[in-house]
């Protein structure tokens, strides 16, 4: 018998047809996640899941399939995913660290760039039919990006990426991380470690790469929006609530702060109502860190291979919890 996998949304290709070749598949066949009822009725007789960010695959998810040995996530953040229930459970998890690095840190180098140079203002002015003088000397001036200062939040793969980048900009780049890298790490990459008041304080950027734990909620909250300059600008391609958005459109509105790029936020979509949504020294994506043709199209190939080695009893190349093997070996996951 074909295992059996429910995939809640449609990844590009080769994706889905790598899964299909050998298994038999029920696709959510809608943009709209499905709802947590639909996956907890899908999920009972499967042997394995193929999700995305936006669904949240909860203990009660987890302890509905009873089949479940693989959970494999089209995406490198997994905090939707109560890992230590799926765990205990035995289920193996996949994920897509390594792949969207350098489609992120583009962005999050396009938002810096745009933000800095009101890029977005300048279209929609354009576009409104506001330009009606050849040239103005003080149209729509926005702020040096060369060879200014960069604080970098979290220096995983994606901060690095931004740091390398950032160096072709002259920018002296500073960081913060629980863990600080060896000198010899910091001298190749050119970074300098700061505290995180310290860093506030002295970037000219602040852009935020650290996964959203209980440690990082709303880790940039009004006190620390106050110490950065009244000229600084703040980028978050990493998840929306390492911000506490109310916070930030304080600072926004009341210009303790210059501006704002923003690829993320607390409530994705963003609610209609949104105040940021009013002003005009943002720029807002609609999550779009990792949307390369190249990028997506990788993360649905690790995707697919992470689900399907363990249904070969073979070790997922993107493994997150390594230590289920303890509770439920590889050969007791092999169904191909
Ligand atoms: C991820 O993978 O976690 C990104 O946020 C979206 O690709």
């Amino acid at each position: 018998m074909k295992p059996k996998v429910y995939i809640t949304r449609r990844i590009p290709e080769p994706g889905i047809s790598l899964i299909e070749q050998s298994c038999d598949v029920i696709l959510h066949p809608h943009d709209e996640p499905p709802t947590h009822e639909e996956i907890m009725d899908h999920i009972r007789d499967k042997d394995a899941l193929l999700c995305l960010l936006s669904d949240r695959i909860d203990r009660e998810i987890i302890e509905a399939g009873p089949n479940l040995k693989v959970i494999s996530t089209f995406s490198v953040g997994f905090e939707h995913i109560d890992v230590a229930a799926a765990t205990r459970k035995g289920i193996y998890i996949g994920y897509t660290p390594g792949i969207l690095t350098e489609a992120t840190a583009d962005l999050a180098f396009s938002l810096l760039l745009g933000t800095a140079r009101r890029i977005t203002e300048g279209d929609r002015f354009l576009r409104g039919h506001g330009w009606k003088t050849a040239f103005s000397p003080s149209l729509l001036l926005g702020t040096s990006v060369w060879g200014t200062t960069l604080g970098i939040v979290g220096l995983g793969r994606i901060g690095k990426a931004v740091a390398r980048r950032a160096r072709g900009f002259n920018m002296e780049v500073l960081y913060t991380k629980r863990n600080p890298l060896p000198r010899d790490e910091e001298t190749n990459l050119g970074v300098e470690y700061r505290s995180l008041e310290e860093l506030f304080e002295q970037s000219d950027f602040v852009s935020l790469h650290t996964p959203l734990t209980d440690e990082t909620r709303h880790l940039v909250n009004g006190a620390r929006l106050r110490l950065m300059k009244p000229t600084a600008v703040l980028i978050n391609t990493a998840r929306g609530p390492v911000v506490d958005e109310a916070a930030l459109v304080r600072a926004l509105q009341e210009k303790w702060i210059a501006g704002a790029g923003l690829d993320v936020f607390e409530k994705e979509p963003i609610d209609p109502t949104n105040p940021l949504l009013h002003l005009d020294n943002v720029v807002l994506l609609p999550h779009l860190g990792s949307a390369t043709t190249q990028a997506r199209s990788k993360m649905a190939t690790v995707s697919a291979r992470n689900l399907l080695a363990v249904l070969h009893g073979e070790a997922p190349p993107c493994w997150l919890n390594q230590e289920v093997e303890k509770i439920r070996p590889l050969t007791r996951t092999k169904m191909l």
